[in-house]
């Protein structure tokens, strides 16, 4: 056992014994002979915040990670103490605090030991800057496996592993390379069927060590501000991710057009090379709904210019792309070219909105204009004033989204990618240097951004894409995992980077499909394709330097392949809406890796390429060359092969046949699986009917189906359509009933249910309560029956 005082020989500073506790409502407050203080915050029964003060101080309480309307309530909160400890008791766990160490335990109420302290918080003064290294030690237990932290490109599961969040512009990463575009300091443990979460809301550069250095240790520890870290109990990961998504929050609808396909390439130019390609998607009917500028449609890369001579009428072409169906989504980075002949420039010089260095000077460094200013984007008045430059864009031009690129803040030309870290930043009020703002400076630039597209494309909703993200960022904008490479690896990566991303909290998420840098053969641009219709953003982008990379850039046979999944995608559209439903409502990922689906399957744990798209369907990539199919592992449950209807038993390893026109997928028994017809862009067609995907099960199973009007605001009065069915199979019977809610009428009045897996051939059909008469089922072939979308209870039985 080591004590306190010998530690403090290493470098490190302990807290020693309590010698006060003091309670304020929900707060509870531990101070050590030492001058720690240690802060427990219970925010519900499974969520507490545990924050410590050294010298008695804590720092003013400021976030930009929790989500301001985030809620909290708890039921029950005792305090106990013995001669050793306090317990604080909530109704979901107990916390002991040693009243030597400060160190705490945390249990369940079954005892179960969930996390516990090792050395517990401990730090280094930091002479050269102040303020602390802030510190924190956990015991790892035995067969613990650790998931989240956002973006890394690495095996799903963490355990042996050190990683670090300093947001940073990594082109063509590697896998294992870290850090990249994305800090979530955020992590998910589980260990003896339960699960927890840790979100070390800090947004110095933080570093986690899963058993890397220690086999049983897990530490985290942060360059300064404070150790402060929320606590989440599950047991479920549902749990986990649902309470760390409520504290971090989650986006809005986006317009159902954000998740159809779209296509980008650095850099579509000059107009008639843009209807070239929005042509071609066209005429080869493959769907698709915007296509993107990137930085070459600017003048000489000035944000908010465009190239007269590319585009001499952008307000022309942006309308006659949207006749066509597509939207114009236009990038804008972070770095102002230092010109004074430009307005954007001017504003923020004379308003005094440039980022200076420790001494004065304007903080400056090369991107694409060359030499560059960069906006204090965590100063209020700068993010008002980016807001307002969307204006004329959004309203007399009619662009439709803006992509924020480079903002990590993304610096060329020098060994750190980035702002010099003596740069200052008004951190809403918090003055402090670029130690602690980096992370969250991309972050703070697309909520501007978001904020200025959300007032300019009203009453539309909005869409905005960022590379850089901290935790939170969720709440304003969609992101993709940055400059990959068109390789095989980069195609395993991208599935565990978005999976990984979904149990962070940050759902609406995708890769550059088909890699951003070097030249994909046609087989892997398909079989990326077959992977990122899965994604909830699903956009094909290139660096452009390679040649072409767009569906029909390969051939006919790969055209015909990525227009048959990309069809999908636009047929799965209503299911993949509810998808996002159920994100924004009730936190729920919107891919699931199987360990959260599954967590006490100990197959799952280590398993990185299965995953959960939604909740009812299992999708498996083919990630190597020349594959007629793959092992793969179904979980545990009946599932119904997606493409043959065949039947399937999980809880086993399986070789599926994939052709490389062929991608593993499978139905979750007993889901209701809604269908649109193929349309070339969303709103293409009036819906006259929803196809109703049936696959029987024996039991129970309750799918649910949201709608509205995909766009706009109406959805938040109450206009939604929300459809629970609850099917019940027996041997000779199934039965749906239908439970609505929400005052949206959809286009339809019809369903059509297609029946999968029916054990029996149909009988009678009794729709609420009447009998059908089999003389009007005639629609009843190959298990077809079209009915009134409105009804209460279907009944189907079989014959004998
Ligand atoms: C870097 C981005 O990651 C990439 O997607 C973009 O094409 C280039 N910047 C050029 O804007």
């Amino acid at each position: 056992m080591i004590t306190n005082t010998e530690l403090e020989y290493k470098g490190n500073l302990y807290p020693n014994q309590i010698v006060q506790f003091t309670q304020d409502t929900d707060k509870l407050y531990f101070t050590t002979n030492n001058g720690v203080v240690l802060q427990i915050t219970i925010l519900r029964g499974s969520v507490i915040r545990f924050r410590y003060a050294t010298n008695y101080n804590f720092e003013p309480d400021f976030s930009y990670a929790i989500d301001p309307k985030s809620t909290i309530g708890y039921s029950k909160l005792e305090v106990e103490e013995n001669d050793t400890e306090y317990i604080i008791s909530t109704a979901r766990v107990s916390v002991l605090v040693d009243k030597k160490t400060l160190r705490t335990q945390i249990s369940d109420l079954s005892g179960n030991i969930i996390c516990e302290d090792e050395l517990g918080f401990h730090w280094e003064e930091n002479y050269e800057y102040g303020g602390n290294t802030v510190k924190m030690s956990k015991i790892a237990q035995a067969g613990e496996c650790f998931y989240g932290m956002g973006d890394k490109a690495m095996h799903s599961n963490l355990k042996g592993k050190r990683v670090e969040n300093w947001v940073t512009d990594q082109f063509a990463y590697g896998k294992d390379q870290d850090p990249l575009y994305k800090a979530i300091p955020f992590y998910i443990g589980l260990s003896k069927g339960n699960a927890y979460g840790v979100f070390f809301d800090n947004s110095f550069k933080t570093s986690f060590d899963f058993s890397h250095e220690r086999r049983n240790v897990t530490s985290f520890w942060a360059d300064g501000g404070e150790m402060n870290y929320y606590f989440i109990f599950g047991p479920d990961m549902a749990g986990v991710v649902s309470s760390y998504s409520s504290l971090t929050g989650t986006p809005e609808m986006p317009p159902m057009w954000a998740l159809g396909f779209h296509q980008s390439k650095w850099s579509y130019y000059p107009e008639n090379n843009v209807k070239e390609i929005t042509k071609q998607f066209r005429d080869l009917r493959i769907p698709c709904d915007a296509i993107y500028l990137d930085i070459d449609y600017m003048d000489g890369f000035r944000c908010f210019t465009w190239d007269k001579n590319h585009f001499p009428d952008p307000k022309r072409m942006i309308s006659e792309l949207e006749e066509d169906g597509f939207k114009t989504v236009i990038m804008i980075d972070p770095g102002i070219k230092v010109d004074r002949d430009y307005w954007v420039y001017n504003e923020a010089l004379e308003n005094d909105y440039f980022c200076k260095r420790g001494d004065g000077p304007l903080m400056q460094g090369k991107v694409w204009p060359g030499e560059c200013n960069f906006p204090d984007f965590t100063n209020p008045a700068v993010r008002e004033w980016w807001a307002e430059l969307y204006k004329e864009f959004m309203t007399e031009l009619g662009v439709h989204a803006v992509w924020n690129d480079m903002n990590e803040p993304a610096v060329m030309e020098v060994p750190t990618k980035t702002a010099p870290l003596d740069t200052r930043h008004n951190y809403d009020g918090h003055p402090c240097t670029h130690r602690k703002a980096h992370n969250i400076y991309g972050m703070q630039m697309v909520r501007a951004t978001f904020d200025g597209v959300k007032k300019y494309v009203y009453p539309k909703r909005p869409f905005v894409i960022t590379r850089a993200a901290f935790a939170g960022t969720q709440r304003y904008s969609s992101t993709w995992t940055g400059d990959n490479v068109a390789t095989w690896e980069h195609l395993w990566l991208a599935n565990v980077q978005v999976q990984r991303m979904c149990l962070s909290g940050y759902s609406f998420v995708g890769s550059d499909i088909g890699g951003f840098a070097e030249q994909p053969d046609g087989e892997l641009f398909a079989r990326w394709v077959q992977l990122g219709i899965f994604h909830p953003f699903c956009r094909v982008h290139s660096s452009g330097d390679h040649g072409d990379q767009e569906p029909w850039s390969f051939g006919t046979e790969i055209t015909d392949i990525v227009r048959k999944f990309i069809e999908l995608r636009y047929q799965l559209l209503p299911y993949l809406y509810t998808m996002f439903y159920k994100y924004t409502k009730e936190n729920m990922p919107m891919i699931q890796a199987l360990v959260y689906y599954d967590q006490e399957d100990t197959q799952t744990h280590f398993r990185t390429d299965e995953f959960i798209f939604g909740e009812k369907i299992l999708v498996c990539p083919i990630q190597e060359p020349n594959a007629q199919g793959r092992r793969m592992y179904i979980p545990k449950g009946n599932w119904y092969d997606f493409w043959t209807s065949e039947p399937v038993e999980g809880g086993k390893e399986k070789w599926v046949a994939a052709e490389l026109d062929m991608l593993p997928i499978f139905v979750k028994a007993g889901a209701i699986i809604p269908k649109y017809p193929v349309q070339q862009y969303v709103e293409e067609k009036d819906i006259d009917e929803l196809l109703l995907e049936v696959y029987y099960k024996k039991g129970t199973e309750s799918s649910e189906i949201y709608e509205d009007a995909n766009n706009g605001y109406d959805y938040k009065k109450g206009r939604y359509a929300l459809s629970n069915y609850k099917l019940t199979g027996k041997e000779k019977s199934l039965t749906i009933q239908l439970f609505k809610d929400g005052s949206f009428e959809t286009q339809y009045d019809t369903i059509r249910l297609n029946f999968h897996g029916l054990p029996f051939a149909i009988d009678t059909v009794m729709l609420d309560n009447e009998e059908v008469s089999l003389r009007n089922l005639s629609e009843i072939q190959d298990n077809i029956l079209q009915i009134d979308k409105d009804f209460s209870l279907l009944h189907i039985t079989g014959k004998e």
